[in-house]
């Protein structure tokens, strides 16, 4: 492979279950690492190939291909417990996972205080809230940036582990006391954390100094977003955002790496649009069409199994994260869920106050204030289930395909027409 196109960063596009896990799955055999840079496990990516299903919330999906090296970035939240419990079932499923998963010293830990302070903020915020995973990522990307958080490496050394856990927890009971939540004792976390360090010790690393290493080796790199680009805390649907980097800026910082390593951007792209929790979202149907997208396109979260909320394509957020992201190619997923319309309507610029919008405005709009202006296409109403060439596709398909790349200044290099490895349509090799 030419050096210029050798790393390459995966990313959702719109608001995350875009389909990531499929792709970088696929993608994977021409990588020689995989690393995740952001986020925790919020996460949920699914790989399904032959007769096996499996959901990684944590673990890059490379991790399924046994010769690849697998990096948990410094830019994550980890919780210990999810991921000895996310080990423990790759391996009751045969997957191998020894020396080539590796964790970053400097990622942060999720501490059960994160988790309790997130659900107890959700339930009193009430219709207000965010409608978050509730696995503590917001408030351990808080403690973070407000600089007494506990970073992986802490839990190596059992002294340092104490002091810190004793400062952070007497101010994360007092939060949990203001919601009439029960306070935790920081010696029943030190001992835990301790041990779950003890077990994890191995695998414990400069994340940083491993993927350089391997960047000057000569290695390639899959650098694995999760959650989408409507998520990030910059420049999401703040505050119905998650609250770490998910655009490939957050790959420079969260893995300790220069932006010159960053050969290719892939975006992966939903042929219509969901989204999970709450927040805007212009072109959401409330009908039977969007109860049609959800049944055939199984729209249920793969983390906290809640109905996702669908809608029509968005062509302002995906020009948006093209801008964003530098969207080299896209690779569209869930063609086959729009098999059975007759037309199908997608999204090109929004009226908002009056003025027409061609990306997703900044500013705070309530979701009534959104008109989305619409152009419709013609459906195919074929199965275009299991497909694996373009040629195959009806003229319809190919017309939509065509559209969107036209729209986003993207080419539409893979097209999945299946949630299996096998069912899709490679149209570049050199992807
Ligand atoms: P991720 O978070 O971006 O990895 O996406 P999720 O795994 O949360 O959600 C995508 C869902 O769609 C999963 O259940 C996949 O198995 C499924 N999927 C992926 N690609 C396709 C496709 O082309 N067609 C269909 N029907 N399902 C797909
Ligand atoms: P993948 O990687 C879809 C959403 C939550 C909520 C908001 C904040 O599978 O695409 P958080 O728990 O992160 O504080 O929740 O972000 N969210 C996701 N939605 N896919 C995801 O991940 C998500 N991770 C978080 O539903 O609206
Ligand atoms: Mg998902």
């Amino acid at each position: 492979m030419a050096a210029s196109t050798r790393n390459a960063a995966v990313i959702g596009a719109q608001w995350g279950d875009e389909g990531k896990g499929k792709i970088v799955d696929l993608l994977c055999e021409r990588f020689d690492v995989v690393a995740r840079y952001q986020g925790g496990h919020n996460a949920g990516h699914t790989v399904k190939f032959a007769d096996q299903h499996f959901a990684l919330r944590l673990i890059p999906s490379g991790i399924l291909h046994s010769d690849k090296l697998c990096i948990l970035g410094n830019g994550m939240v980890i919780d210990p417990e999810a991921l000895l419990e996310e080990i423990e079932k790759l391996r009751a499923m045969g997957v191998r996972i020894e020396e080539n998963l590796k964790i970053s010293d400097s990622a942060h830990v999720i501490l059960p205080y994160h988790r309790a302070i997130d659900l107890a903020r959700e339930e009193a915020a009430g219709e207000g809230k965010i409608g978050t995973t509730g696995r503590g990522i917001g408030p351990a990307y808080e403690t973070k940036v407000s600089r007494y958080g506990i970073r992986v490496a802490d839990l190596l050394d059992q002294d340092v582990l104490r002091d810190k856990i004793e400062f952070a927890c007497a101010e994360k009971n007092a939060v949990l006391k203001f919601y009439g939540k029960p306070a935790f004792q920081p010696k029943d976390l030190v001992d835990a954390y301790f041990r779950h360090g003890q077990v994890l010790a191995s695998r414990i690393t400069s994340g940083t100094v491993l993927l350089n290493d391997q960047i000057r080796a000569g290695k390639s790199v899959m650098f694995e977003g999760a959650q989408g680009m409507m998520l990030d805390v910059d420049h999401g649907t703040y505050p119905f955002v998650t609250s770490s980097n998910t655009v490939v800026g957050g790959v420079c910082t969260g893995l300790g790496i220069a932006p010159k390593h960053i050969h290719r951007v892939i975006g992966v792209v939903k042929a219509y649009t969901t989204r999970v929790g709450g927040g805007s979202f212009p072109t959401e149907l409330n009908d039977k069409d969007g109860e049609h997208l959800r049944a055939r396109g199984n729209e249920f979260g793969t983390v906290t199994g809640r109905p996702r909320r669908t809608g029509w394509l968005d062509l302002p957020v995906l020009r948006t994260s093209a801008m964003l992201n530098g969207i080299d190619a896209i690779a569209l997923t869930k063609l086959d869920v729009l098999d059975d319309f007759a037309e199908i309507p997608v999204c090109t610029t929004y009226k908002v106050r009056g003025a027409t919008w061609k990306t997703f405005p900044a500013f705070a709009v309530d979701h009534h204030e959104y008109q989305p202006e619409y152009k419709t296409m013609r459906g195919w109403r074929t199965s275009t289930a299991g497909v694996t060439s373009y040629d195959d596709l009806p003229q319809a398909a190919k017309d939509y395909v065509r559209f969107i790349a036209d729209e986003t200044g993207a080419p539409i290099t893979i097209i999945s027409t299946g949630p299996r490895r096998e069912e899709t349509i490679l149209r570049d090799e050199g992807v």
